[in-house]
């Protein structure tokens, strides 16, 4: 599949323009301290600030949560953005543009970008919507919404469409291949391609920037599938996009609390009937990338599934996956409709104040947790009390701290009667403690030769300038780790990295690409005009140490007389070394 790719050359370009310290401080507040500039870490709550960037390097850490990278990386997690939003979002700050790179991979592919899949969407979801005001057979669509009690505002604002009964219907305006690679066509056995919406209405998909990105399709009645969305494509990702959201913030830039529910005509029912601020997943569970996205408008999320058993267990899975994502400020509470009932029917049945109503009675996460872990359970047994424990701790333990947390915790240890803290691992406390600094700064005079000198050279890669690369002995090189390290070696000796940022660029997506990053963040306590001595040091006792053990093998060999020539040669050379 092809993608709008960015060239390389600009992303180094632009990692060079701009200085992350103020790319980030236009985001949260930065504070002086030393050479480096410091903040209580926007990834997870903290009292002291645990979060810096330097400069020099231009690079983010958090010695707290961990958290850390280059500027495309702080606004890919801060801002919630994928790769190429985030250099476009840089790429204005800086003032510049992005070229994207055209790959032609066949010849019908050609020239397809990002731009041209937002462009025929946007005609798609035009050309549908004419089809359901112009054409006869869209009449029983128009019943069908009629029957569902939607009106033509509502259809207006959600942009509803007619796909028409005819296989080859879109081809006839589009171009076969967008359409293919933006998920609206499908192949047929014989390798015939055939429009995936038939007979349907359809609902466009829009993201925050009122972007059609997919859609979905409904049947006229009983047939089956029932919905359809159109497949995931460079522009569509169904586990971490919602429908209505687009919607809902044109209503309210910040809405005071984000309803989830779980279908497309739930979204819509409620917004005519004055509830705008509902979005729903495209049919798939509750994801935390879902979440971030809804957490990033409003503070309050409010989930509200069908009353049936598959909404509950829906529920429950959502509020599962709500645990990670929950940090201070971020609240949450879950509504429970009646058996038989969805948002739309209740709505209908029981009215909007009544509705309301339910949604100001919703169960605030905690309560609802507990309530469901022990629903069938009695708490005077020993036996149940374990098993709350027991249950509640996979949850608890995702939770980043906060007094949240902790106020979950102690309501544990009241149902329990347990001494919760000796089951449940604190474990994101235990790695934010303020004195972690410090700690970071002891664990990096114990690191090992090797590891301090892959240290020196990723945070000032043009340290590879030591390297005359006919007297580099490094394929003979060897400790725990030497793949990795001569990997790196490598990789900046081809491509000689300016700084740390466009180091951790080029290996954004590799194997290593968490070493790197860590290991970018680690504080070495080398005054910056004794790097270069302690580096070529470093490399030296390294390969002094490689030869000292390859010789010990050799002598081992040679005492049993297992030498093949090549040993023998390098045994001769080895000892002489050791003579001198
Ligand atoms: P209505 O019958 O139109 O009121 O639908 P609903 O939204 O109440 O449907 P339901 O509760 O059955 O499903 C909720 C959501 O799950 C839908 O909005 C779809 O996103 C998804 N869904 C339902 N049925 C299907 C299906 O057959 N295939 C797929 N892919 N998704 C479905
Ligand atoms: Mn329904």
């Amino acid at each position: 599949m092809s993608t709008g790719r960015i060239p390389r050359e600009f992303i180094e370009e632009l990692l060079l323009r701009v200085d992350i310290v103020d790319v980030i401080a236009s985001h949260i507040p930065l504070k002086k301290s030393g050479s480096n500039f410091v903040a209580r870490c926007p990834f997870h709550s903290e009292k002291t600030p645990s979060f810096s960037v330097n400069r020099k390097k231009q690079f983010f850490h958090c010695f707290g949560c961990r958290k850390s990278g280059n500027a495309i990386g702080f606004l890919m997690e801060f801002s919630q953005l994928d790769f190429i939003e985030a250099v476009t979002d840089l790429a204005i700050f800086a003032g510049l543009s992005v070229p994207h790179e055209l790959i032609r991979q066949n010849a019908s592919y050609a020239q397809i970008n990002f731009a041209a899949l937002y462009t025929v969407m946007e005609g798609i979801a035009a050309y549908f919507v004419d089809e359901l005001r112009t054409t006869e057979a869209a009449k029983k669509a128009v019943a069908y919404l009629k029957s569902r009690g939607i009106d033509s505002e509502a259809a207006a604002c959600f942009m509803l469409g007619y796909a028409l009964g005819d296989w080859q219907a879109l081809t006839k305006q589009f171009e076969q291949a967008l359409l293919i690679e933006v998920g609206l066509l499908g192949e047929s056995e014989a390798g015939r391609p055939y429009a995936r919406f038939r007979d349907r209405l359809v609902f466009p998909i829009r993201d925050k920037r009122a972007r059609v990105i997919g859609f979905g399709g409904r049947v006229l009645g009983d047939g089956q599938p029932k919905y359809l969305n159109s497949s995931e494509s460079p522009l569509f990702h169904k586990s971490k996009e919602v429908y209505g959201l687009y919607e809902v913030l044109k209503k309210h830039a910040k809405p005071a609390r984000i309803l989830v529910v779980e279908g497309y005509l739930d979204v819509i029912t409620l917004a005519q009937a004055g509830v705008d601020y509902a979005v729903a997943t495209l049919g798939t569970a509750v994801s935390e990338a879902h979440l971030e996205l809804i957490y990033r408008y409003s503070s309050e999320i409010v989930f509200c599934f069908d009353g049936d058993k598959a909404g509950r267990e829906a529920s429950w899975k959502a509020v599962t996956a709500i645990f990670s994502v929950m940090k201070e400020g971020r609240l949450c509470r879950v509504m429970l409709l009646p058996s038989q009932h969805d948002p739309d029917s209740y709505l209908r049945e029981c009215g909007k104040d009544q509705f309301l109503a339910l949604i100001q009675q919703a169960q605030a996460l905690s309560d609802y947790f507990f309530w469901y872990l022990t629903e069938h359970l009695d708490l005077s047994e020993l036996e149940s009390r374990v098993s709350i424990v027991d249950k509640s701790k996979q949850y608890l333990e995702k939770m980043p701290p906060s007094i949240y947390k902790d106020m979950m915790l102690e309501k544990l240890q009241e149902l329990s009667k347990v001494n919760v803290t000796t089951y449940i691992k604190d474990t994101q406390r235990n790695t934010a403690k303020p004195s972690d600094h410090q700690r970071n700064n002891l664990t990096s005079l114990r690191l090992s030769l090797e590891r301090r000198a892959l240290i020196m050279l990723i945070q000032h890669p043009d340290l590879v300038k030591c390297f005359k690369e006919d007297q580099f002995e490094w394929a003979i090189l060897d400790f725990k780790g030497v793949e990795i390290f001569l990997s790196i070696l490598r990789f900046i000796l081809a491509s000689k990295p300016v700084n740390t940022a466009i180091l951790l660029e080029m290996f954004r997506g590799h194997a290593q690409e968490l070493v790197v990053n860590q290991l970018a963040g680690v504080e070495l306590d080398i005054p910056i005009n004794g790097l270069e001595a302690e580096f070529i040091g470093s490399i030296n006792r390294l390969i002094e140490q490689a030869k000292i053990n390859k010789f010990n093998k050799l002598l081992l060999k040679f005492e049993n007389k297992s030498l093949n020539s090549t040993e023998q040669e390098d045994f001769k050379q080895l000892s002489k070394h050791r003579i001198k």
